[in-house]
């Protein structure tokens, strides 16, 4: 199997008396869409931007492709920074610019690219994520919630990384736009080559797309691996993470969808889904599968949301 694209080892996070993370360890495998779920505050954010150089840790050594990002040289560090592209939980595009400007920023910043070039490439950026070229003179305030996470996506592949780091990245969105977003990144993770960093506490996003899933709690990483793994071997530090969560996003155009609570994830991941028996009948059944899907396709030319 090939190293690991990202080995973090022993890492301690703190704010003041705060810990946030302690003697964390976590390998991303090269080509994965790894999940990261935890509650609210267990750490998920900071560590991401630990891994991205935004966050100094306390102690502990992260490694991307090999190199320790505690002894890059600058160049180094700009030239790694290349590698990846960031999809943050908030403040997804500069207000004041364009979509297209937007997704040029770090094309301007690390490159020297002539202005009818950047066009292109903003161009086709949009495309790749399927938005309309007519988006590209659009301010942000302009979108709706689903576009403007395209089109942040779009400025997170502007230097074609091959580290894709996405904090939240269906939060705030409709059931039917998270589903096309999540269909969006397996395309590209197929289409790319990409390795993705993903951080969601959106269930249908974790039985969709993640290869593995990490969870984070008591400032460590509990447990880490594939969905049906972690089924069947509950780890006890997991706790309700999801509990009281919706679960399955509606059927288009369906009555059979009740937004209920639906799953508890009890004291260890013992995850039970509880779904409508048919249409017809009021009672639940318990489920281990997946919750059903919005039948999405998602493809270069697809329309936005
Ligand atoms: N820059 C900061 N200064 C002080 N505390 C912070 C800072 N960033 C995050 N924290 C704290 O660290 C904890 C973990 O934050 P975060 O990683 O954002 O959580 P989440 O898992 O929800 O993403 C929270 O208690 C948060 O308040
Ligand atoms: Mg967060």
């Amino acid at each position: 199997m090939d190293a690991p694209i990202i080995t973090i080892r022993d890492l301690v996070n703190r704010f003041g008396t705060q810990v946030v993370h302690e003697d964390l360890s976590l390998d991303v495998r090269r080509g994965e869409i790894l999940g990261v779920v935890g509650g609210s505050g267990t750490g998920k954010s900071v560590l991401m931007r630990s891994i991205i150089g935004l966050q100094q840790p306390a102690a502990g050594a992260i490694a991307i492709e090999g190199k320790q990002l505690s002894q890059l040289s600058d160049d180094e560090a700009v030239a790694l920074r290349r590698r990846w592209g960031v999809l943050f939980q908030r403040g997804a595009l500069f207000s004041t610019l364009t979509v297209a400007e937007n997704i040029q920023a770090p094309l301007r910043e690390h490159t020297e690219i002539d202005e009818p070039l950047l066009g292109e490439i903003a161009g086709y950026k949009l495309a790749m994520v399927g938005l309309p070229p007519s988006a590209a003179p659009k301010y942000p305030v302009e979108l709706s919630g689903g576009m403007i996470k395209r089109a942040a996506l779009a400025r997170a592949l502007a230097l074609d990384p091959s580290l894709l780091f996405l904090d939240e990245p269906t939060a705030g969105l409709d059931p039917i736009a998270a589903s096309a977003f999540d269909a969006l990144i397996r395309e590209l993770r197929e289409l790319l080559g990409l390795t993705v960093f993903l951080i969601t506490h959106d269930l249908d996003t974790l039985f969709a797309i993640c290869d593995r899933v990490a969870v984070l709690a008591d400032r460590k990483v509990v447990a880490v691996a594939p969905i049906p793994e972690l089924l069947e071997n509950p780890h006890p530090g997991s706790g309700n993470i999801f509990e009281g969560r919706a679960v399955g996003r509606p059927q288009h155009g369906s009555s059979r969808w009740k937004p209920a609570p639906v799953m508890c994830l009890s004291a260890a991941l013992s995850w039970c889904w509880l779904q409508p028996c048919s249409a017809s009948s009021s009672g639940w059944r318990a489920s281990t599968q997946a919750p059903p899907r919005i039948s999405t396709s998602c493809s270069m030319a697809r329309s936005p949301d």
